[in-house]
């Protein structure tokens, strides 16, 4: 369930020219749409109501309805809460100005826009086009800034789009107040604009996005392999002693990363003291090669992010050093 926002925002600090009143019937609408998404997650919380289940129809149908509304609510409630924590200034505080790594990101992923006129060029423009919310975001599949609308709670927006601004454009957010007059809204609101909100938000896509794009593929491995010894998580990758014990997965299991981690590392395998020393095969280098392809999907790089510049597009040059390894090791 979700528990919505402990404590009400205080919406003194919002910009002087900005209704107090009107943001406080924006909370309660928030409010509603709480009450509503956890009437939602109750009906389904049940995997077993034969009634739901037997209703699944891509054309119509209670679960169908049930699984719509639960995205638009989320969408409504967590949109909401990124909205209010943005648009509220720290206490006392003046007028803000977007901190440093977020101007960074500007300057870097909008170069044909000079950052000060990133508000006026670039957000204003597409929260005056959207019907529903702007949002400026961190593209965790691209890796870059981007600027998107929502038509509604409901709307269609780019996959993987980290929130980093929001902004409510909605008729309800702004017209008590300014009646159709939306670019007034947007002016005043910027000067509204918790930009320390936003800094702590790039933060943390920043750090995020350096484990799922920047490391590189050993560091990953070893990074899982320590802290497997250090903590004994299981990280939904066990080691090959774990299947003996817990049984053969399924030949057509849902998780393929547990399929591949069984299959024989020939490198592992031929260091073995006292093991039975075999030439090395092509199956074998097409298993090593397999895992390392299976490392690199593990830390969300495609197989050419995988090598340097040097190997890069070279697939059969880092094949045969490949081979020369596993020769060498197995004498
Ligand atoms: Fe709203």
């Amino acid at each position: 369930m979700h528990q919505g926002m402990s404590e009400k925002y205080n919406f003194v600090n919002i910009a002087p020219e900005m209704s107090v009143e009107m943001f406080e019937s924006h909370w309660k609408l928030y409010e509603g749409y709480c009450l509503r998404l956890n009437d939602t997650l109750k009906q389904l919380s049940n995997p077993y109501d034969s009634n739901l289940m037997e209703s699944a129809s891509p054309a119509s149908g209670k679960l169908r309805e049930l699984e719509s509304d639960k995205a638009y609510l989320t969408n409504a409630v967590l949109l909401h809460e990124l909205f209010f924590e943005n648009v509220i200034l720290p206490d006392n505080s003046a007028p803000m100005i977007p901190g440093p790594q977020f101007t960074s990101m500007v300057q870097r992923d909008f170069p044909h826009v000079k950052s000060n006129d990133f508000w006026s060029n670039i957000i204003k423009p597409v929260a005056k086009a959207a019907r529903g919310w702007c949002i400026v975001g961190f593209s965790t599949l691209n890796a870059r800034l981007d600027v998107c609308m929502l038509d509604s709670h409901g709307g269609v927006m780019p996959i993987g789009l980290y929130p980093l601004l929001v902004l409510d454009v909605y008729e309800h957010a702004y017209a008590p107040q300014y009646g159709i007059d939306r670019g007034t809204y947007l002016d005043h609101m910027r000067r509204s604009l918790n930009w320390a909100v936003v800094e702590h938000r790039v933060a943390t896509i920043h750090s995020a996005s350096e484990l799922m794009r920047l490391s590189v593929p050993e560091e990953a491995e070893e990074y899982i392999k320590r802290s497997l010894d250090d903590d004994d998580k299981d990280f939904g990758f066990p080691d090959e002693d774990w299947f003996p014990d817990q049984g053969e997965p399924q030949s057509e299991g849902l998780d393929s990363r547990n399929e591949l981690s069984t299959q024989p590392n020939p490198r592992a395998h031929s260091s073995v003291q006292g093991a039975v020393i075999e030439a090395v095969t092509e199956a074998d280098l097409d298993a090593a090669f397999q895992r390392i392809k299976h490392f690199s999907a593990i830390s969300f790089r495609s197989e050419d992010d995988l090598f340097d510049e040097e190997v890069s597009g070279r697939g059969s040059r880092f094949r045969e050093e490949l081979w020369a390894l596993l020769q060498e090791e197995t004498g």
